[in-house]
């Protein structure tokens, strides 16, 4: 891989960082307050903006884009110009962007907890909150392409490709999704709006968090190896089916709605189909890694991400499953698809923007880790949490839809989960406590080394 040109701040590079550490917190804690209210319903009754309707799409925004978009996305402007053997196009530029970003998040924070939402989800943000998140992935969009401009490498890599794809792909999505040439609602009328949003709500995986974690992994497994890719040619069919396959297939979310088969039939078709892009990747990068898990298990960074590969295999191969209707009439509306939710976006793109993170700080730092210890302790605590997740809420989801379909109703069928939910916020705890953990490793390895406790 080419080396840089000359010796640049990342400042943009540490901003996305800090972000994501920071509300890598706050989502957990969101994340943590639903569970409870889940276990105890009474437990904040009088206080509105804290109400379940209110903190599970707080929660759910967060983890999004605060936490996970932003840590792919600080690997990414550390990745890039080193790639492209250039300086990044603005650095200035690129901490307005980050600036931007945490207004629109806590924007989403205080509307939301005040009652303001669109009602829908993935996009439950109001207008000029969208406004916000549009200008910048619009920024973004544009200091990337600037750089990739004036790069002096003329090979593009796969991880520019996956990187650039994102950005400018989640620039014309989210604007459909949350149809933002109709302020008020931010909706169209009937199932027509069912379909566009599911379009979009299933994009922010397949073409917002999915491309942007490759991008990462195809960049730290190699550099970790310290091995050539396995091939060229693989991570291209990879990178075009995945935009083949993935873009399409939203209507698996609405298997059970009056959508018109045609669609339905493709999205299961496809959903099936994309365990060749799926494969193809993963192929790619476990036969770089062959022989090599021993430098892989060596850096915290490339551990989270190889991690992360794995995660990606179950998520899909279950994806794949859950799109059979066979398979929907069981696990739809229940604990089962929350628990695939939480294997996608936390045990595969959230392990890879955490590996992307610390994989990219001491370089950032230019010192290592502030401690080895702490990101070690804290991979074993979310590799735990959220395997400990999948258990749980998928033993819930088939008590839950297998009591459905023998026609029981749901205040019958609570008593039977309460223990999994009891796991289920036991297992949070000590997902938001490593985050707590990671916030002060991360801010100790940047701003605070003393060099003390690194090992
Ligand atoms: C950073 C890590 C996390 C990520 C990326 C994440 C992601 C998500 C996503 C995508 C959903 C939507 C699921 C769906 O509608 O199918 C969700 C829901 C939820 N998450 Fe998390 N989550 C994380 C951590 C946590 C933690 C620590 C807890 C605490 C127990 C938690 C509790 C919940 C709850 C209670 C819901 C709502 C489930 C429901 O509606 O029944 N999450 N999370
Ligand atoms: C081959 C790949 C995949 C396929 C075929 C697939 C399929 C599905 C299907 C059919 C559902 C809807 C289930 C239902 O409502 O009954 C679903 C939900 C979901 N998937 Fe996947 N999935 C895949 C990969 C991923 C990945 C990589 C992520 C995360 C990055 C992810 C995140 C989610 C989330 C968060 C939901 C819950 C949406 C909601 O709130 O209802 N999936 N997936």
């Amino acid at each position: 891989m080419p080396s840089q040109a000359s010796s640049p701040t990342y400042a943009t590079a540490k901003g996305f960082c800090i972000t994501s550490a920071f509300w890598m917190m706050v989502a957990t804690f969101m994340g943590l307050l639903g569970a409870t209210e889940l276990i105890a319903p009474d437990l904040l009754e009088n206080v509105g903006w804290l109400v379940f309707g209110r903190v599970r799409p707080i929660h759910i925004n967060l983890v999004l884009f605060g936490f996970v978009t932003p840590g792919l996305l600080g690997a990414a402007f550390y990745y890039l110009p080193r790639l492209l053997r250039t300086d990044l196009y603005s650095e200035k530029l690129g901490v307005i962007t980050v600036l931007i970003w945490n207004l629109s998040l806590v924007s989403t924070v205080v509307s939301l907890s005040a009652g303001y939402s669109q009602g829908r989800e993935y996009a439950e943000m109001i207008w000029p909150v969208d406004m916000l998140v549009v200008v910048m992935f619009l920024l973004v969009l544009y200091n990337l392409i600037m750089t990739v401009r004036q790069r002096r490498e003329p090979v593009l890599y796969v991880s520019v490709w996956y990187a650039c794809a994102a950005i400018v792909l989640t620039s014309a999505t989210y604007c459909l999704g949350n149809v933002i040439w109709r302020p008020n609602t931010g909706a169209l009328v009937g199932i027509p709006d069912a379909i566009l949003l599911w379009f979009y709500g299933h994009n922010i995986f397949g073409l917002l968090l999915t491309p942007l974690a490759l991008g990462v992994t195809y960049y730290v497994i190699p550099k970790a190896c310290k091995a050539p890719i396995y091939s060229h040619t693989l991570s291209l069919i990879g990178f075009w089916s995945l935009l083949v396959v993935y873009t399409h297939i939203g209507t698996h979310h609405l298997l059970q709605a009056p959508v018109p088969t045609w669609l339905k039939v493709i999205s299961i078709v496809d959903s099936v189909g994309m365990v060749i892009p799926v494969m193809v990747v993963l192929i790619n990068i476990w036969y770089t890694a062959k022989g090599r898990l021993g430098e892989i298990h060596a850096d915290v960074g490339a551990k989270f991400v190889f991690t992360g590969t794995i995660m990606y295999f179950f998520v899909s191969i279950q994806g794949s499953m859950m799109a059979l209707p066979q398979v929907q009439r069981v696990t739809h509306f229940n604990n089962w698809v929350v628990g695939h939710a939480h294997v996608g976006v936390l045990g595969f793109s959230g392990m890879i923007a955490l590996g992307g993170l610390y994989y990219v700080l001491p370089k950032l730092a230019g010192k290592p880790l502030f401690s080895k210890f702490l990101a070690d302790f804290q991979y074993w605590m979310v590799l735990i949490g959220v395997s400990g997740f999948t258990i749980v809420l998928t033993i819930a989801g088939l008590i839950q839809g297998n009591a459905w379909l023998n026609g029981e109703t749901v205040y019958r069928v609570l008593p039977e989960v309460h223990l999994y939910y009891v796991l289920r916020a036991s297992l949070g705890l000590m997902i938001f406590t490593s985050a707590l953990l990671g916030f002060y490793n991360i801010i100790r390895t940047l701003y605070f080394n003393t060099g003390e406790f690194s090992s």
